[in-house]
């Protein structure tokens, strides 16, 4: 009995801390995270709750460090929306308990991940898309958190994953990846051309002078123009950074940096 009891123990133990795959392309490794080097993790940039183990290694973080950089020009007009996803992405590559989240279809290590499914929460997907909602790109391309959630994957971050929500909004599943103390909520960081709720407090009427002229337009037209001409070039510039990003061809398929 007590044998049972140790051995019980000793495998929940070792259950804790599980990794489902790593590296780049994705192979199956469920094994436990490993140290690692800060310098050579570009997804601890801004975080440090990963417990000083992790289950990507270094090719995996140059992959991340690259083409994160590409999603800039997607997300980067506000930094909040940005780093929110780049968090989203680095957990669910990195997290200790990935296998706690991470899901395939199949579990031999060294083999190519198959149909892998991440499972978030969907507080943290509303959250992030609120971060995200009026970045041009994103009010242009998704009109809501589940379109959003459900095709970014494949379009401006070339991750091939499908995220699962928990049914029926049941957010206090623990099974679901839901870190909302790290949300960066995009009125700490990103202007209000971006941000709505940035701009309390500064669409005050008093702050604009009606006296004010830019030629024959009050003041407040000409922001209005000039706010708007601004929203649809970063649009255009969008969408043809979008086309060159796609015949590039980044993604999972490319080489391993290192090897
Ligand atoms: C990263 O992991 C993959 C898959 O396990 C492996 O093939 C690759 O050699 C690793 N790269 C580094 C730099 O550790
Ligand atoms: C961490 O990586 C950097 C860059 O590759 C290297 O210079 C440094 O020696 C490494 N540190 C440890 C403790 O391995
Ligand atoms: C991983 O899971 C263990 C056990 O459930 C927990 O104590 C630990 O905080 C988790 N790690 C992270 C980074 O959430
Ligand atoms: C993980 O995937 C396997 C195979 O697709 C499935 O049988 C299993 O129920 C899944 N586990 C969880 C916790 O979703």
């Amino acid at each position: 009995m007590i044998l049972l009891l140790l051995i019980l123990f000793l495998s929940s133990f070792c259950l804790e801390n599980q990794c489902r795959f790593q590296g780049n392309p994705p192979l199956v490794w469920e094994k436990p995270p490993q140290p690692y080097n800060l310098t050579n993790l570009a997804c601890f940039e801004y975080y440090d709750y990963f417990d000083g183990h992790v289950c990507c290694n270094a090719s995996q973080a140059l992959f991340f460090k690259e083409n994160f950089a590409e999603a800039v020009s997607f997300f980067g007009s506000c930094s909040a929306c940005l780093k929110n996803i780049y968090f989203t992405w680095c957990n669910y590559a990195c997290h200790p308990n990935q296998s706690d989240y991470v899901n395939s279809s199949n579990h031999v290590n060294g083999e190519p991940l198959q149909n892998p499914t991440f499972k978030i929460c969907r507080r943290w997907a509303k959250q992030v898309y609120e971060s995200c909602q009026f970045v041009p790109f994103v009010s242009a391309m998704w009109p809501t958190y589940v379109a959003f959630w459900l095709t970014q994957a494949a379009s401006a971050i070339p991750v091939p994953v499908t995220l699962e929500f928990p049914p029926n909004d049941q957010d206090d599943d623990p099974n679901y990846w839901c870190p909302l103390d790290k949300i960066r909520p995009c009125q700490d960081e990103c202007d209000c051309l971006v941000c709505p709720s940035a701009c309390e407090g500064t669409n005050d009427i008093s702050y604009i002078d009606n006296d004010c002229k830019v030629g024959k337009l009050s003041c407040f037209t000409f922001y209005l123009i000039l706010g708007c001409s601004f929203i649809g070039f970063a649009f255009l510039f969008s969408i043809i950074r979008r086309i060159i990003f796609r015949n590039k061809k980044v993604g999972f398929e490319k080489k391993p940096i290192l090897n």
